[in-house]
């Protein structure tokens, strides 16, 4: 996980990186890393023929927002079913943030597994996944265990219940996507006016000012942005009440319970920021 570029490797056949004590050298000898919107690449690497799985997230969301070039997943659906390797979409942070039907249903692409968390619960610490029945029958054959202290939790399947039919929507989540929108589209006047070398990114409910004039379309273009100017927005906000999360590699997420004052008190601060900036 985001391993400095000097051990990176390669650009088009990056080295596995532990990142974090505690792997063995099998673990990285059995990961094969592969960069994002280069489905070439995944294709190369696939040729093996003995790859289990290729997990990606359909758009990162842990380098601002990185969306997927028009096509790209289409490819990846193609390319891992030719190569009968299962596709698993890490839908963490784009689970229901997308859209109600998460990136899946966002970018009409169908993986064979997909993982959830964070949004989906509400507050309350859920993970959860599924797929197709194939996939699903491991477990319920008892060939696959799937055990766990606190699997099926009653408190937490209540509230992603209640997250999922009461609270966010399909309705409330298309209102707070057009919400977004709307801030999204405040920051772009205050970034034109100013002529500051920004843009933004938007995926459903989250958003992002990158500090780029060029889309990031993987890891190795995220690390080339202005990380100054990001942190300086980011410290800005927080001694005005924006509190985004501290990592800068992370995006703000537009929730249904925040109403057009925050939108508009947000907006406020990244234009008093990019005043101060250019004064
Ligand atoms: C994209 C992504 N996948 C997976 C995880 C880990 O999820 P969990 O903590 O639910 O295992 C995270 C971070 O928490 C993440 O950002």
């Amino acid at each position: 996980m985001k391993p400095s570029l000097d051990l990176a490797g390669p650009a088009d056949a990056p080295t596995p990186v532990a990142a974090t004590a505690g792997l063995t050298s099998h673990i990285l000898e059995d990961t094969l890393v592969i960069p994002y919107n280069d489905a070439d690449a995944l294709d190369r690497v696939l040729q093996r023929g003995d790859v289990a799985a290729f997990i990606v997230e359909p758009a990162m969301e842990n380098i601002g927002i990185c969306l997927p070039d028009p096509g790209y997943l289409a490819s990846v659906r193609e390319i891992t079913r030719n190569h009968g390797t299962m596709l698993i979409f890490d839908e963490v942070k784009t689970g229901i943030t997308a859209g109600w039907s998460g990136a899946t249903g966002h970018f009409g692409v169908l993986p064979d597994l997909v993982c959830l968390a964070k949004s989906i619960g509400g507050g309350l610490p859920l993970g959860a996944f599924g797929g197709s029945n194939e996939v699903m029958d491991g477990i319920t054959s008892g060939r696959v265990l799937h055990l766990g202290t606190y699997n099926g939790n009653p408190l937490v399947m209540a509230a992603a219940k209640a997250v999922l039919a009461e609270v966010c929507t399909p309705e409330a989540t298309a209102a707070t996507i057009a919400r977004n929108r709307r801030f999204l589209d405040a920051c772009d006047d205050v970034i034109v006016r100013a002529g500051l070398p920004a843009h933004t990114v938007q995926l459903g409910a989250k958003g992002a000012v990158t500090y780029s004039t060029t889309p990031v379309r993987n890891y190795r273009d995220y690390k080339a942005t202005d990380f100054d100017l990001a942190f300086a927005n980011w410290i800005w906000g927080i001694n005005r009440g924006i509190l985004l999360p501290p990592g800068l590699d992370e995006q703000w997420l537009v929730s249904v319970m925040h109403g057009d004052d925050d939108i508009a008190h947000a907006t406020e601060v990244f234009a008093s920021f990019v005043d101060a900036l250019v004064g």
